[in-house]
């Protein structure tokens, strides 16, 4: 008699944030188990037991992602509770508005930290699962402010660097069954953005709406699935158009 195999498991970290957890819950109706990743334990908590009380295998780890021996204990801690990874998907990002003159060097490695150092760990750490699994996916968030120059520089420069990261690590996977892909969301009305913020973008935005996080889910719903294979080492912009036009300022 043959075990049936579980269901594929993916890593979400942010999870208990506003893309992180709309993103898990989406993978969860996917038909994957997931494990719910933030530094706010009590919110990774939230998201593991609504998607636990639909029925979705999930655990929930009050993790610091920029801690280098940290992710080596999430990989023992989600092999033990869940299984081999499959899927990895970095959503854990935070913003420090300042500009030039009150950017410290700590706030701007704090950011460099979370928003690029920390995939860059977790995709090592991950990177034997991934290979071995029949089709494994690493799927960053970046943001539009990436893409191009933006007033908060060590933001934007942390995103344009996860964007580098994104394309460069698809050598690392080649031959594999691995994808790596990011994507770059414009405003989207989350603990990150308070409305007001979002609303004066929106305003800039050719299809004259604020984002969902869903619409920005939507997509890394499809990059995850298994008929994306086509697809690597890209980043999808989901701004509504904003950034070929406008600056957000
Ligand atoms: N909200 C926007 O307008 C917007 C636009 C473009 C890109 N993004 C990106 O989307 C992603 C999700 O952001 P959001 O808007 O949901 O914000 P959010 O603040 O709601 O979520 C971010 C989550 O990351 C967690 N986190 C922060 N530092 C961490 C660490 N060291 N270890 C583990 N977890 C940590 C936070 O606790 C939080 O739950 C981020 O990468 C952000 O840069 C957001």
């Amino acid at each position: 008699m043959t075990t049936p195999a579980g269901p594929p498991v993916a890593v979400v970290t942010g999870a208990g944030g506003g893309l992180g957890a709309v993103t898990a819950t989406m993978l969860g109706e996917l038909g994957l188990a997931v494990a719910c990743v933030d530094i706010d334990e009590v919110a990774a908590k939230r998201t593991a037991t609504e998607l636990g009380n639909n029925g979705v295998a999930s655990a929930a780890y009050g993790v610091d992602i920029t801690s280098e021996s940290a992710a080596g204990s999430l990989v023992d801690a989600v092999h033990a509770d869940l299984g081999q990874v499959s899927h990895l998907v970095n959503i854990a990002g935070i913003l420090r508005r300042t500009h030039l003159a009150d950017t410290t060097a700590d706030s701007w490695r704090q950011v460099m930290d979370v928003n690029v150092t920390a995939p860059f760990l977790l995709t090592q750490a991950f990177a034997d699962d991934l290979k071995a699994a029949e089709y494994g996916r690493v799927i960053n968030c970046a943001s539009f402010a990436g893409t191009r120059g933006y007033e908060y520089p060590a933001y934007a420069a942390s995103k344009a660097a996860l964007i580098n990261l994104t394309s460069s690590l698809m050598f690392d996977f080649w031959g594999t069954a691995v994808t790596v892909n990011a994507v770059a969301p414009g405003a989207m009305v989350t603990p990150m953005l308070d409305r007001p913020a979002a609303e004066r973008m929106a305003a800039k935005t050719p299809t004259g709406r604020i984002l969902d996080p869903d619409d920005v889910a939507a997509v890394i719903g499809f990059l995850a699935g298994r008929t994306s294979r086509g697809v690597n080492g890209t980043t999808t912009v989901i701004d509504g158009g904003a950034s070929l036009l406008f600056s957000y300022k």
